[in-house]
Formats: C-alpha cells, sequence, structure tokens
C-alpha cells in the first residue's frame, strides 16, 4: 500500500503569530490514521512549529534548502540547519523556484544529492507550464524533468522520495486539471519510473497532485487510482480547509 499523503505548502505566508494560532486550532483537530499530514511553513517557523506539534503526529518540512552543506552563501539555509529545527522533509523544485528563482534541473539534482546524504525526504516537484500544454509537449516536458533532476539517484534513494506533479497553469489559479488529466499524467510518470528503475520501485511512490486543490474537489482527484494525495498552497492557510483536504480520501 502506498503511503496516502497532504502536505501544506504555507510559501511566505504567516508569522509566527499566526502559525502559532494555526497550530492551536490545528491540534484540536482529530486526525485520520490513514494519512500522513506535513505542513510546510516558512523557515522562520519550522522549529516553533515542529516543537508545537511534536505528540501530533505532522510531518514538518521545509520548502527549500540550498544544495550546499555549508559555506559563504549568504540568505541561505541547508539541510543540516533544516534538520537541527525539526524539519526532516523538505520540497525541492517548486515550481515558483523553477521559475522566480532560476532554479534548472542541474541545480535541482545537486539539491536532491544533498537531501538525501542528509537523509531527509524529499517532495520533489515537476509540472508543466500552460504553453507547453498548449504544444501537447507536457509528457516530454515531465520526463525531462524526472530525467535530469531526479532519475540519477540510487534504487534505495526512492524510499526518501514522494513526487509531487503540479501543473504551473493550475498553481493558485483556481483552475485545476480535471481528474482525469491528473490521473493521466500521474499513471505517466509511475509508468516513467517503472521504465529507469523498477515496477516495484514505481508502485511504491507516493505521487501528489497540486494546483488549486480545494475542499470541494479534493475528494475527486484523490480518488484516481494514480494519486496519492496532495500538495496544497492556498487552502493549506486555514484549518478547516486543510482538514476537508486531509479528510477527503
Ligand atoms: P495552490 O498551490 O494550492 O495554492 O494552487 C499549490 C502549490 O503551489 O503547491
Amino acid at each position: 500500500m502506498r503511503k496516502k499523503i497532504v502536505a501544506g505548502n504555507w510559501k511566505m505566508n504567516n508569522d509566527l503569530a499566526e502559525t502559532e494560532m494555526f497550530l492551536v486550532e490545528l491540534k484540536k483537530q482529530v486526525f485520520p490514521e490513514n494519512v500522513v499530514l506535513m505542513l510546510a511553513p516558512p523557515f522562520t517557523n519550522l522549529n516553533h512549529a515542529f516543537k508545537s506539534l511534536r505528540e501530533h503526529n505532522v510531518e514538518i518540512a521545509a520548502q527549500n534548502m540550498h544544495q550546499s552543506n555549508d559555506g559563504a552563501f549568504t540568505g541561505e539555509i541547508s539541510a543540516k540547519m533544516l534538520k537541527s529545527v525539526g524539519a526532516k522533509t523538505v520540497i525541492v523544485g517548486h515550481s515558483e523556484r523553477r521559475a522566480i528563482f532560476n532554479e534548472d534541473n542541474a541545480v535541482l539534482a545537486e539539491k536532491v544529492n544533498t537531501a538525501l546524504e542528509n537523509e531527509m525526504t524529499i517532495i520533489f516537484c515537476i509540472g508543466e507550464e500552460l504553453e507547453d500544454r498548449k504544444k501537447e509537449n507536457h509528457f516530454k516536458l515531465v520526463k525531462t524533468q524526472l530525467e535530469e533532476g531526479l532519475f540519477h539517484v540510487s534504487n534505495d534513494s526512492w524510499e526518501s522520495i514522494i513526487i509531487a506533479y503540479e501543473p504551473v497553469w493550475a498553481i493558485g489559479t483556481g483552475e485545476t486539471a480535471s481528474p482525469e488529466q491528473a490521473q493521466e499524467m500521474h499513471k505517466f510518470i509511475r509508468k516513467t519510473i517503472a521504465e529507469n528503475y523498477s515496477k516495484a520501485i514505481a508502485e511504491k511512490v507516493s505521487i501528489l497532485y497540486g494546483g488549486s486543490v480545494k475542499p470541494d474537489n479534493a475528494a475527486e482527484i484523490f480518488g484516481q487510482d494514480d494519486v496519492d494525495g496532495g500538495l496544497i498552497g492556498g487552502a493549506s492557510l486555514q484549518v478547516d480547509s486543510f482538514m476537508k483536504i486531509v479528510n477527503s480520501f
């Protein structure tokens, strides 16, 4: 059985006081046993969230990290630092990192290596822009993102890898991929992993969908065979909508 996962990506939202308000409310909730919950607050709130949720079965993830272990990189955060404040998982290759901060597949491959060396779990994000889909180039693009960013890892490393398929045109836009479009791409991703590694590895890896997942569309998307959960942006900022999504399996 593949792990079902719902991860909240807060992006650059919620200061410490707002984080605390969210956590107080979250801790009143009952969490389903069959779903792994993750929360990715900004760096400044990771340790607070970790300590606050220690007894509550919610894993803490970082939204990004630097590919080097240490050094003269003003403003950057290392894997070791993340682990020291309780984040054992890191999101790598979010489309905002790719597009706004110019992170290409080569840099992402380095980040993957550094995260693995530091025994972190990776949520590796892939997904096409609207232009790619219009040109029907989306499968090829996603395959290249996998090949250049991820497919250098060893068989064993797949234990620590989660994939998030996030079509860029659906992020923060209110427009979601249809359940059929999501399933089609998730199936393709799993097939591509099987071809490059093995069927057994492909069957075990959790593939999350991201892009305007909301309480009213989550169940249909999560109901698809190859969709194992979601990476949630906007709807993870309120406990109520986040929990409705968590309870959508
Ligand atoms: P959204 O963001 O749910 O606000 O579309 C998803 C993401 O960027 O991970």
